[in-house]
């Protein structure tokens, strides 16, 4: 049997984009919830030559996320996953943020921690997790995941809302949860060496032009995009192209960090005061 990758969150965005810039001889399987975007960009690529396969799955839910990670390795010995699932502040409500994108991370590493032998897996998180103040990272509750996934949401969700500011508390819970999933990435990246060959890093990227974003533009993403050296948001494709490459074994040595991809935002001084401040003003020239 061949090589497979899998992609959560690939039928649109980064995950789509990474998908694509797979090696088309191997079996790339893609997830989501919706099964006709996962069939629409399947067929988009496979009628480039791809290999693509189509599998809805709710990164939330366990179960689900282990009967992907056995439906990947009956299909061939898993390569690469690359774990792009995830909501922004604007599509969910914080819990649901936190169950998603944080309790989301754990499962996929661990149901694929079972599934693989060698390969990759590498954690999607965000800049969003590097803009937080340090007192307000709830550090001490991230162990929470992996003993009491109830009072880790309660506390996550608890954090996010210590600003009660709508457009803000959202956005904190999204903050929060990438945050988790940089640790959470990191923290895995021994044990699975050491026990099976996996190698584990996680990739923050900054603004990327998705439909995720689409839903998020207005003033604070102009400030923020302010704040890039290229004044302008990434395209997929070049989250892709990284992530692709440094999955790559010859990238073998990389293990257990987080390759910040931002355009230099938060290199720039980009944080939550900037994000929550009409007044503030990108500096003039930063740190650039
Ligand atoms: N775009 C950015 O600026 C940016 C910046 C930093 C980090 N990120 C992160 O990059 C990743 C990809 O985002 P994107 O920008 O490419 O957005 P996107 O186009 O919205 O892609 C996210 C994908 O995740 C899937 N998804 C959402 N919830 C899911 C769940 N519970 N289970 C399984 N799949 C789920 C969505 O499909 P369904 O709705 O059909 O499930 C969607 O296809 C996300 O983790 C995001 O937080 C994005």
């Amino acid at each position: 049997m061949g090589r497979v990758h899998v992609v959560t969150g690939g039928g649109s965005g980064i995950g789509r984009a990474v998908a694509e810039a797979l090696p088309r001889e191997d079996t790339v399987v893609i997830t989501g919830r919706t099964l006709a975007k996962l069939e629409r960009t399947a067929g988009t690529l496979n009628e480039r030559g791809h290999h693509i396969v189509a599998a809805t799955c709710d990164v939330s839910s366990r179960e689900e996320v282990r009967a992907l990670a056995e439906k990947a390795a009956g299909l061939g010995s898993v390569a690469t996953v690359v774990h792009a699932a995830g909501i922004s502040g604007s599509m969910g409500t914080p819990e649901r943020i936190v169950r998603i994108n944080a309790l989301g991370t754990v499962y996929v590493n661990q149901e694929f921690f079972k599934a693989m032998n060698g390969g990759v897996i590498v954690d999607v998180a965000s800049n969003s997790g590097y803009m937080l103040p340090r007192a307000m990272i709830p550090r001490r509750s991230y162990p929470l995941a992996l003993s009491d996934e109830d009072a880790f949401v309660r506390r996550l969700v608890r954090r996010a809302s210590v600003m009660h500011n709508k457009a803000v508390d959202p956005q904190m819970a999204y903050m929060i949860s990438k945050n988790f999933a940089r640790w959470y990435s990191a923290g895995c990246a021994l044990k699975y060496m050491r026990q099976r060959g996996i190698r584990v890093f996680s990739v923050s990227p900054g603004y990327v032009e998705t439909p995720m974003t689409e839903k998020e533009k207005g003033k604070a993403t102009d400030i923020l995009l302010s704040y890039t050296g290229p004044k302008r948001g990434a395209r997929p494709e070049e989250l892709a192209h990284l992530i692709v490459s440094l999955a790559d074994e010859r990238c073998g040595y990389l293990m257990g960090t987080d390759v910040l991809c931002d355009g230099g935002s938060i290199a720039a001084g980009y944080k939550l005061t900037v994000a929550t401040s009409e007044k503030r003003r990108p500096p003039e020239g930063g740190r650039w």
